[in-house]
């Protein structure tokens, strides 16, 4: 199976990297002290993930001594690389008189300013956060697993929150597109191209170490699908702009048909309605901005009144998180979409280039 590599001269591996069929997200609160013991633990978690990418293990499962607690848990043991990437992010809070790196913090990186009023309190924020992707659930729960409890045991990093997405729901280039829960092709028009890449997404200014890194913004989105599937497909078409099997534009007939806003229909309205959640995100409309999404489809089973439960982890990568503001604020004024869907989760955080070979992430942020 792929095994993708950890180390290299552009961006961590899970930003551009084919997008693989599962996914867990977790955020962590930082519980060392001072820049010291954050350090240790980007340089353990660095050596780590390099390991679990190749399909290793992070140590012994059954040690010599059998009395003694084995460094790996086994259970991706057997297991291929199954495509595995591990991406690590640093938060806000990272960036305080806490670790003295207050004069360090990637030039952009501030919590979101959204007035969001449906976050919970315990899906928000976070110092650290690791997406793991891999086209087996295991291989990639394994290896936040194993990271966690590097966190953990060295007192450096405590869990906060998680999402474990079972689907992906966002296309890479030369991947066909899958679906979201509402049952739509998710990531037709998504970032594709090299020069959109260094246009709109790695930063290209600031301190040597941010350079070709991105900005990384998770939200938790609940869909309230019991609702959605009682709607009409006209209705739901009209929500996104988009026929539902084929992912044509309204005005087309194709997937990848170019979606045609200024066209009306006889009686003069827009085919496209001026609510429609592709018109407003799209960068015809919206200032000329565009986002990276690398989402997926999460479940939390049922919820207290019997519901299905689930929804989007989205994911979005960009070089300046004002863009993601920026569209987020027009789709929640507007967005026929927001009568199925409450944002309960949210983070941000900077996401450093690939360490090379010998380094571990963000060690330039320590030199
Ligand atoms: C496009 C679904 C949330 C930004 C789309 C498309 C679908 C979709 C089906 C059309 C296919 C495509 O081009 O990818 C959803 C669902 C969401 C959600 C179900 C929530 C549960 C968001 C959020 C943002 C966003 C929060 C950003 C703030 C975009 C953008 C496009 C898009 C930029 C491309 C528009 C274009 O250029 O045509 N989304 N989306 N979406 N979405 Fe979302």
């Amino acid at each position: 199976s792929t095994a993708h590599p950890f180390y290299g001269t552009g961006a961590q591996a899970g930003i551009t990297t084919p997008v693989q069929r599962y996914s867990v997200f977790m955020t962590f609160d930082y519980t060392g002290v001072g820049a010291a013991d954050l350090q240790v633990l980007l340089a353990r978690w660095s050596a780590a993930i390099a390991q679990l990418m190749q399909g290793k293990t992070v140590g012994e499962v059954e040690p010599e001594r059998v009395d003694a607690i084995g460094k790996d848990t086994g259970e991706a043991l057997d297991l291929e690389p199954a495509a595995l990437t591990v991406t690590v992010g640093l938060g806000p809070g990272l960036f305080t008189d806490r670790t003295g790196l207050a004069d360090r913090k990637p030039p952009l990186l501030r919590d979101l300013q959204l007035g969001d009023t449906t976050i919970k309190p315990e899906l928000n924020g976070g110092d650290l956060s690791v997406q793991a992707c891999a086209d087996d659930p295991q291989v990639a729960y394994h290896a936040v697993r194993a990271l966690a409890r590097m966190g953990k045991d060295s007192g450096s990093a405590a869990t906060r929150w998680t999402v474990m997405g079972f689907g992906r729901a966002a296309a890479g280039k030369g991947q066909s597109t899958p679906r979201n829960l509402m049952g739509y092709k998710d990531g037709t028009r998504n970032i594709f191209e090299a020069d959109d890449l260094d246009a709109f997404v790695w930063t290209s200014d600031g301190p040597e170490w941010t350079r070709g890194g991105t900005y990384q913004v998770v939200r938790k989105i609940q869909m309230h699908i019991e609702n959605w599937d009682t709607d009409r497909v006209s209705d739901q078409n009209n929500v996104f702009g988009r026929h539902k099997v084929t992912g044509a534009p309204l005005t087309g007939t194709q997937e990848f048909d170019e979606p045609d806003f200024a066209q009306q229909d006889a009686s003069g309205s827009p085919v496209i309605p001026a609510t429609a959640h592709i018109r407003l995100a799209a960068h015809e409309t919206n200032g000329g901005v565009k986002i990276l999404r690398r989402g997926f489809n999460y479940t939390d089973g049922i919820n207290q009144f019997g519901f299905l439960d689930g929804g989007l982890l989205f994911l979005s990568y960009q070089n300046d998180p004002a863009h993601f503001e920026q569209l987020q604020s027009r789709l929640s004024r507007s967005d026929a979409l927001n009568e199925y869907i409450t944002h309960i989760g949210s983070g941000i955080f900077f996401v450093p280039p690939a360490p090379r070979e010998g380094s571990y992430i963000a060690a330039g942020l320590f030199a």
